[in-house]
């Protein structure tokens, strides 16, 4: 129970700190928030985009052979037919029949009696219904008639997308096998239990990539794979200690793959997936093109043989990639007596990079502040302050996940240098103004 207690409270820290510096509010809360989805704020916004850059970098600009793409989120609803959607993206519910709260049969043990929150619907007194499917893809009409005929599926993965544009790819991009397609995009899903903050919602982000070769080269390619995205993480600051894989075993399995590992953090809830990264086999190309009568084979000079390709997936969720990163990065220390929060995110997809202070309102420092500051906005995300004691300043800016803080003082004046305080270390350096550019274009690119 305790160690529940701490848990509960490191994620109402999380949650609470996101709503006060800007990172998550709940949507739409002005109406009393809508269930399970979440608005990001400036710092969200920001940090949202850095680590979708920085997905995008170390997944398509640093490599040859894979190229990007941006498909609609809807599609024809046979893609959903043919991929298993309509048939198998289900979960098992079920209804308690006293509270009337609804659970996934499949997870009763980690859910929470509204109740009696301190038992599982297994423990306390409600009985529940058997448990029955429930198809997780949302569904809406396009045209203006409401009728089956004109349903279509609002995607709940992005990678449908890029198997139905696998020939135009190839075709455009002149790649050859083997060669990867990488997504970023909206995917929703009508989720039975979501919660934990941004962990598990309705709406959220996917940052996918399928890689297309030759089957005789799936094992050689999976582990190149596994080992990239590891180091990926690891690029990103994330603690190695929390971070492990956890290989899929037979029962767990998804129909069309033929190893899966996922990538699981500790959450302040336990070891959950953060990323999950799968040999589908032909699965999918071989469906798409029983479906289509599209020949997806590709002819290979190497192996001089047409064949289908086997796919690589490596399907990361970006919301829960963020709040791996705020989790991570919490950190609470006292300084002169004082609990203060650090926000320890990685430089690279901090959403300030720097803030810009005068020490004080006087002898020009603000002047010359606003100067750095006017220079610095050009290349960086960066933020001028002036008020409050330096002290509470940099307090602010820790909270915010800033990595440094650049003070304008009485030396400045005379020697054009300036002190450049690391959030982590907390240590000043004193620098030339000259060479701050280059400082933070190095520790933040
Ligand atoms: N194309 C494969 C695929 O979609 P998945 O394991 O269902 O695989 C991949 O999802 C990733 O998407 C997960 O590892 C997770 O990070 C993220 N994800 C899935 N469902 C989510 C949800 N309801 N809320 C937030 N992220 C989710």
């Amino acid at each position: 129970m305790a160690a529940k207690k701490k848990t509960d409270d490191l994620m109402d820290k999380i949650v609470s700190l996101c709503k006060r510096r800007g990172y998550v509010f709940p949507s739409s809360e002005i109406y009393g928030g809508l269930g399970s989805c979440w608005d990001y704020g400036p710092l969200g916004a920001e940090l949202k985009r850095n680590l979708k850059n920085f997905w995008w970098n170390a997944m398509t600009n640093r490599r040859d052979d894979v190229e990007g793409l941006d498909a609609a989120i809807l599609m024809h609803p046979q893609v959903w037919h043919t991929s298993g959607h309509v048939a198998e993206f289900s979960d098992p519910m079920v209804d308690c029949k006293k509270c009337k709260a609804r659970f996934r049969a499949d997870k009763l043990e980690e859910a929470r009696c509204p109740l009696k929150p301190s038992k599982s619907p297994l423990e306390c007194d409600g009985e529940l219904t058997e448990a029955r499917q429930f198809n997780l893809m949302f569904k809406t009409f396009m045209g203006p008639v409401e009728d089956n005929s004109n349903v279509v599926f609002i995607r709940p993965e992005t990678a449908q997308g890029i198997y139905v544009n696998f020939l135009n790819v190839k075709n455009s991009s002149r790649q050859k096998i083997p060669f990867g397609i990488a997504q970023i995009g909206k995917a929703f899903r009508n989720e039975i239990t979501p919660g934990n903050f941004i962990f598990r919602t309705r709406e959220f982000e996917q940052m996918e990539m399928q890689f297309f070769i030759h089957p005789s080269e799936d094992e050689k390619w999976f582990e190149h794979w596994r080992e990239q995205r590891w180091n990926w993480y690891m690029e990103l600051g994330i603690n190695p200690e929390k971070l492990r894989w956890h290989e899929h075993g037979p029962d767990e399995l998804a129909h069309y793959a033929k190893a899966a590992y996922d990538v699981e953090y500790e959450y302040p809830f336990g070891w959950q997936e953060l990323e999950g990264i799968h040999n589908r086999t032909d699965f999918d190309l071989s469906r798409h093109m029983e479906a289509t009568k599209k020949d997806l084979r590709y002819f290979d000079e190497r192996f001089t043989e047409k064949f289908i390709p086997y796919i690589i997936e490596t399907s990361a969720g970006c919301d829960r990639t963020l709040l791996t990163i705020l989790v991570d990065g919490y950190d609470e220390v006292e300084v002169k007596g004082e609990k203060r929060v650090f926000l320890r995110i990685s430089p690279k997809v901090a959403p300030i990079k720097a803030a810009i202070f005068p020490l004080v309102k006087k002898d020009g420092m603000p002047e010359y502040a606003q100067k750095v500051y006017a220079e610095l906005k050009k290349s960086f995300k960066v933020f001028y302050d002036v008020a409050g004691a330096v002290g509470r300043r940099y307090a602010r800016m820790d909270e915010a996940g800033c990595p440094y803080c650049i003070t304008v003082d009485g030396q400045t004046l005379e020697d054009d240098t300036m002190t450049v305080r690391d959030r982590d270390t907390m240590e000043q350096t004193r620098m030339k103004t000259a060479e701050i550019v280059n400082f933070l274009k190095e520790k933040v690119g």
